[in-house]
Formats: C-alpha cells, structure tokens, sequence
C-alpha cells in the first residue's frame, strides 16, 4: 500500500514540494539537487532513501535537520518546523562523512553528544554506557577517536546519534565501512529501536539490507521521486507465484506442469532457493568463532565485549544452504506474458 494512502495520522515526516538549487560557480551557475520532493515518513517505521550518487538523499537529509536551507518547500518533524528546537530534540544524526574530535575518547565523545543533547545528570553515566555496550564500543571505549578504524568510527557514530534516546534516527549511511558482522549488529540495533516505537531514516547503498530492514523505501534520482511504498508492495511481481516444494521429481515435475496446464497456468522456472551471499557470510563466521561471538564479531580486538542487544534478539535460525532439497517453482498466468520453458 503506498504510504500516502496509508496515513491518516501524524507522520514522523512530511516533505512538501522541496527543491533544493545550489549555486556552483561564482558566475550564477546552480545546480538542482533537490526536484519538487514530496513524502511521507510513517511514525513507528524504518524508512529507507534510496538512491544513486548525487540524488539528492544526504541533501535532503540536511534539509530536514535545519543544517541547508531549501529554496522551496518545506519539511516537518512530527509536526514541528524542520530544524526548530521542538524538532532537532527529537532527532538523531549520523551524517555520512562523521568529523569526530580525534583527541576525545570514544566514552568522552559520546558523553559529550550525551550532555549536549540534555540527557539529565542524573541517568547520564548509565545511558552512555549502555549506549556504548549497545553498539559493541565498550572495550575500545577509552581509546582515543583518532586511533579508531573506519568501522568503528561508524559505531561511535551511531552511539553518538541516539544517546539521548530520540524519537528519529536519521542515518545517512550508517553501514558504510562496516564489516557484514558489525553491519547486521547495527541493522539489530534499529530493528530494536522500531520496536520500542522509534522511527528510523536510513540512506544505504547496501540494498540487501535495505530489503531485510526497512518497511518503505523511496528512490530518488536527480533529485526526482521515482519510487515510494511499502517495501513488499513495491516488490512483488502481483502477477507470478513462486510454491515452495520438498521432494521434488521428474514425475512431480511432469503432474504440476500438466495440472497448471489445464488450469491455463504455466510453470515458467524451476530453481533451488537461495540466501543471500551477506547471510551466508554472518552464518559462516558466527559458526566458526563459537557461541559466544558477538554480531559485532572480533573488528577491534579479541577483548571486546558486547552489549545484550548488539546481537540479533532472535539468533539466526539454521539457514538452508543452497544446496537445501527444496526448489522453487515460478507460476504464470497464461495470457499476460508468452511463457518460457523450464530448463
Ligand atoms: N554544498 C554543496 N554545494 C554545491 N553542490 C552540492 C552541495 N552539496 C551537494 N551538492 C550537489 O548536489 C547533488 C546532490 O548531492 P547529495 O550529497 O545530496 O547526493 P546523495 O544522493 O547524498 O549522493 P551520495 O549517494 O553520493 O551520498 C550532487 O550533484 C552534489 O554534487
Ligand atoms: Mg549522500
């Protein structure tokens, strides 16, 4: 169901008409990277903005935060002004290209984002340390910034974004960087954020995870929405069926093409399913480093502990490998579309 239509209530978001022109050159010359953009961002959903580069994602972002003026338009946050006080108290950032003070400790770093965005006094020590254990960044939380990896500056990042506990995340970029371990801790970590009734924004080109994490996506490109909706509506192909079948045959094969037939159906593909290549990966490496591996696996040392909540809540479930018994059968109706054979 498309978003628009799905919403009566008060979004987390609404973009209305935004265009956004930046001048390039001192002769006048402007660029449009921002094109009459209209959205809205439900309350309680993992949002993400999609995009190639230069679409205008992380300028909309700084729009929304107040960081960029628009030439035209405007955007609100749970029915604040975009960039009023009201609304940045109740956001979180983490910008895609993060400057962090390099002589801060992480725990300095994020108690400092911590005091800054009013966490009271008296919560203030448990909330950064439970932030800290969340993103896995406990044991390296005295080193200094400067000496942090990439990967692990993305987590003090992230910790630095939703320390004071905000009702929007917006994260612009979060994964990149990151190790497919550390990746999936932080897809658990939103995922545990929209269940405790948070909204999150996600810009990503990692468009697997995007799939398994967000609820609505929209694509922009130049500027432009070319695609909004609900992540399983925008998806489906409505006019093919795909059975999922154990103990398949020559003869099986032979009876449900035969019987489709008769009811003007045509079997068009017959296929193993498969996991995807990231799934396989965490699979992998969490066999092989034992039970008691983190989700945010060993990227910065083997003395690293991890939060309760850095790891997914539901442990992945015996996957099957692509090699599983089970095959997939594509339908289509006949008529719509000239059917292919089966290999
Ligand atoms: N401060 C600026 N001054 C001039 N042009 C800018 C500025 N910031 C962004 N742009 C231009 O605006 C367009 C949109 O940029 P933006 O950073 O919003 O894209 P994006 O979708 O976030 O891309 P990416 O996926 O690479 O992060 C680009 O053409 C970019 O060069
Ligand atoms: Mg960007």
């Amino acid at each position: 169901m498309p978003v628009s239509s799905a919403m009566s209530f008060l979004p987390a978001i609404e973009i209305k008409n935004l265009l956004k022109d930046y001048r390039t050159s001192l002769r006048g010359v402007k660029l449009r990277a921002v094109d009459g953009l209209s959205l809205r961002v439900p309350e309680n959903s993992i949002f993400g903005l999609l995009g190639p580069n230069g679409s205008g994602k992380s300028t909309t972002l700084k729009i929304l935060l107040g960081l960029v003026k628009p030439t035209v338009g405007e955007c609100s946050v749970f029915g604040h002004p975009a960039g009023s006080i009201e609304a940045r108290e109740l956001v979180g950032f983490l910008p895609e290209a993060p400057y962090f003070y390099k002589h801060l400790s992480g725990y300095e770093l994020v108690r400092f984002y911590a005091r800054m965005s009013a966490v009271p006094t008296g919560v203030l020590e448990a909330r950064v340390a439970e932030t800290l254990d969340l993103v896995g960044m406990t044991t390296a939380a005295d080193r200094r910034v400067g000496t942090y990896s990439k990967g692990m500056l993305q987590r003090i990042g992230l910790a630095q974004a939703i320390v004071h506990d905000p009702q929007l995340v917006i994260l612009d970029e979060p994964t990149a960087g990151v190790d497919p371990l550390g990746s999936a801790a932080i897809g658990a970590v939103l995922l545990a954020m929209k269940r405790r009734g948070k909204t999150v924004v996600l810009c990503s080109h990692r468009l697997g995870q995007v799939e398994e994490l967000c609820d609505h996506v929209a694509i922009l490109d130049k500027g432009r929405l070319v695609l909004e909706g609900a992540i399983a509506s925008v998806l489906a192909r409505q006019e093919q069926h795909v059975l999922t079948v154990e103990g398949w045959s020559a003869a099986a094969y032979e009876a449900v093409k035969s019987a489709l037939e008769a009811h003007n159906a045509s079997l068009l593909n017959v296929e193993h399913p498969r996991i995807s290549l990231e799934k396989l990966f965490v699979e992998k490496l969490s066999r092989n480093t034992g039970e008691k591996t983190s989700s945010f696996g060993y990227a910065h040392g083997r003395e690293e502990q991890y939060g309760p909540l850095g790891r997914p809540e539901t442990p992945p479930a015996a996957q099957p490998l692509p090699h599983a018994p089970a095959v997939e059968v594509s339908l289509w109706h006949k008529g719509k579309k000239p059917p292919t054979l089966p290999q």
